[in-house]
């Protein structure tokens, strides 16, 4: 169906109408909206017309969204260039997006529940009025602190509302976000602040999950030792202990905020203007800050979040992620807010004051939309259903699993217990680099199945690989995943490092998009993703880059060499599993152990702590010298009987160390 948008406040209007709005000498500008998918022969519809005509769909799409200037060039560049751009010439403004433009119509309505740790705190609901003062407000204080457009701000907070309301901020007046999530080590922040030479900090004095304390400030101060980039530091107070305050540096967020206008403007961005970095681990080297753009990201959170989740207007949605990772970009604040949706933000943790938490939570607002982690779900399912069954759960509507592959146990135990048989799950495949969902079920529109990500989203063309490089066409299939073109949410480069973006994602298979993971389709089509086929960990839903693990183990006195390896952890999806060859046995002591999981602490984060080490002489190595992983892999897994060829090793002695206990 043809519609016109008049003017500039979105309005759409019937073609009969159009003579009368000519006369009215009225801007008019033709468009074709794109509305929301209803139903699954819909689905196929908007995918083929996807199919038929690419930009044209992208076009259909962003049109629903308010834009100050249309784009010249819907769409250059491709996977052979990998210099894409989309809307290009257009302008806009994300927060316009997300807030301005839903006060008419929803300014009452809350926009942000915030859930505070403590659960004898009554949650804070906060309207799109509310919200769009407050982000005003923050927009002006990191002016006064010297922020200009395309200047980088970083991020080290707790899940306080002051960290959306800062990101917001950041996209109003046209800076760069970059949120390091608040588990990082002090040399992962320096490191991250440096890559992208930040101009601000914000943190908090403290970080509160369940009964800890975590010391962001402390931590904050420690990388600030090394980040000559950062003028100013912002600190937000959530608890009374105090801190130290550096003179001419450390500002107190209360007082400089109450210092701000609530009067900001959004800033006309251009459609390719930068919004912001997330870092996240490879296979090789130091993590890379991926860089995300304005239209293209706009209009992918926007499309995603609508037909994935299909939230209702009085509808409650949470997700559970930090905002310290994609998930909490796109579905905690970009996607819900562009919609107009009400989005809950959780401060605590899922097991504290007990593991009823997440469910009393969803009883306590209602909650309609719940999305999580697979993670999650297995450790409140090892806890035992006295935690779940003194909760309605009634309210739910539609689950979501995201970060990993969800193994059939969790699938139905969260399909039985909380969505009590009724709640379609949608297990939504993506990445930090994609922007938003690629592959999902669509809620209520697609029949789903225990572990699989199902369909492609229209306008994204996943493909699988086979051993000679080329696409595999026959229907039923396991290879590796690619996709073919270009789609609007994909992150644009690495920042300051366009060679490596190249490299990572584009030589292995030139002109194809290389997501590293590997996955299974069906005769159907239908696809299953079986996990990562690089050297990438996946740890409760934590991308972990084996190298950057090894890096760090490698700086303990006593090691030589070290190999990190991924094995099945029932909860965590999977553990981290450290070979390493020390100095000489002798220098090993019994508290070896927690030494390396305190060096690993120290360099990366918690996080990254290997589960399980064994101290061997030597690691299997091919002729060229290069560790073969597939050997330790299932050493590690305590597979023994399937080791596979041995003898092409340098060293084929070693296996019989290694499998000794
Ligand atoms: C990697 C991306 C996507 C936001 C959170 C993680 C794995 C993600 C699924 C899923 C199987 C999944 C992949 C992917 N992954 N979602 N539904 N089923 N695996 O983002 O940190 O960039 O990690 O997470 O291996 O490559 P990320």
């Amino acid at each position: 169906m043809l519609f016109y948008k008049i003017g500039s406040d979105n309005k759409i209007c019937h073609p009969l109408l159009l003579l009368l709005a000519y006369q009215e000498n009225l801007f008019i500008t033709e468009v074709y909206i794109m509305n929301k998918i209803q139903s699954f022969d819909d689905y196929l519809s908007q995918y083929e017309q996807s199919k038929a005509n690419l930009v044209k769909y992208w076009e259909s799409i962003a049109s629903n969204l308010e834009w100050f200037k249309k784009w010249d060039s819907a769409h250059s560049g491709d996977f052979t260039t990998t210099s894409v751009t989309w809307f290009d010439g257009a302008e806009t403004n994300l927060s316009y997006n997300c807030l301005d433009r839903h006060l008419e119509t929803r300014g009452e309505k809350t926009a942000l529940i915030y859930v505070h740790n403590d659960p004898k705190k009554a949650p804070e609901h906060i309207s799109y009025i509310q919200l769009h003062q407050r982000v005003s407000q923050f927009a002006n204080m990191l002016k006064n602190h010297g922020v200009e457009k395309g200047d980088r701000v970083c991020f080290y907070m707790g899940m306080t509302p002051e960290l959306m309301i800062g990101v917001l901020a950041c996209a109003r007046i046209g800076a760069v976000h970059s949120v390091v999530f608040g588990g990082f080590s002090a040399k992962a922040l320096a490191d991250r602040i440096n890559d992208c030479e930040a101009k601000v900090l914000i943190t908090n004095d403290w970080g509160l999950r369940g009964d800890k304390l975590i010391p962001l400030k402390n931590v904050a101060d420690e990388a600030l030792e090394s980040c000559p980039s950062i003028s100013s530091v912002i600190v937000q107070k959530s608890a009374p202990e105090n801190v130290m305050m550096k003179d001419g540096r450390d500002y107190w967020f209360e007082t400089e905020n109450q210092k701000a206008s609530t009067d900001c403007p959004a800033e006309t961005q251009q459609s390719e203007d930068p919004l912001f970095i997330l870092y996240t681990s490879g296979s090789t080297g130091k993590p890379k800050g991926l860089l995300h753009t304005t239209g293209g990201y706009m209009t992918y959170a926007y499309h995603t979040f609508r037909n994935v989740f299909q939230v209702e207007e009085n509808d409650v949605y949470w997700c559970t992620a930090d905002i310290g990772w994609i998930t909490g970009h796109t579905y905690i604040t970009y996607g819900p807010l562009l919609n107009g949706a009400t989005t809950v933000m959780f401060e605590g943790v899922p097991t504290w004051p007990d593991a009823g938490r997440f469910w009393q939570i969803v009883d306590q607002l209602k909650v309609t939309h719940f999305y999580t982690a697979p993670t999650a779900i297995r450790a409140l399912e090892a806890k035992g259903l006295d935690y779940v069954t003194p909760y309605s759960l009634e309210s739910l509507k539609v689950l979501g699993s995201v970060g990993e592959p969800i193994n059939e146990e969790a699938w139905e135990w969260y399909h039985k217990n909380i969505g009590k048989e009724k709640c379609p799950i949608v297990d939504t495949w993506w990445q930090t680099e994609t922007g938003g969902i690629m592959i999902s079920p669509l809620a209520g529109i697609t029949e789903t199945k225990p572990c699989y990500a199902t369909y492609p989203l229209p306008g994204i063309f996943p493909v699988l690989m086979d051993a000679e490089g080329k696409e595999i066409v026959q229907p039923k299939a396991e290879g590796n995943l690619c996709i073919k073109h270009p789609w609007p949410g994909i992150a644009r480069t690495i920042y300051a490092d366009h060679n490596r973006y190249k490299e990572t994602y584009f030589s292995t298979y030139p002109g194809y998009y290389f997501t590293g993971d590997g996955a299974k389709r069906e005769e159907s089509g239908m696809i299953r993703i079986t996990g990562r086929v690089d050297d990438v960990i996946n740890v409760s839903g934590h991308r972990i880059g084996t190298a950057e693990v090894e890096d760090a183990i490698n700086t303990h006195e006593h090691v030589v060499e070290s190999a990190v390896i991924g094995y099945n952890h029932p909860i965590k999806g999977q553990g981290i599993f450290a070979f390493i060859i020390p100095t000489s046995m002798d220098s090993i002591q019994e508290n070896f152990h927690q030494e390396l999981n305190t060096v690993v602490t120290k360099m990366i984060g918690s996080i990254a702590k290997p589960e399980k080490i064994k101290v061997v002489s030597g690691l299997p190595k091919t002729r060229s010298g290069k560790i073969m992983r597939r050997i330790l892999r299932k050493v590690a897994e305590g597979d023994l009987a399937n080791l596979g060829d041995t003898s092409t090793l340098l060293n084929p002695e070693i296996v019989e160390e290694l499998i000794k206990d």
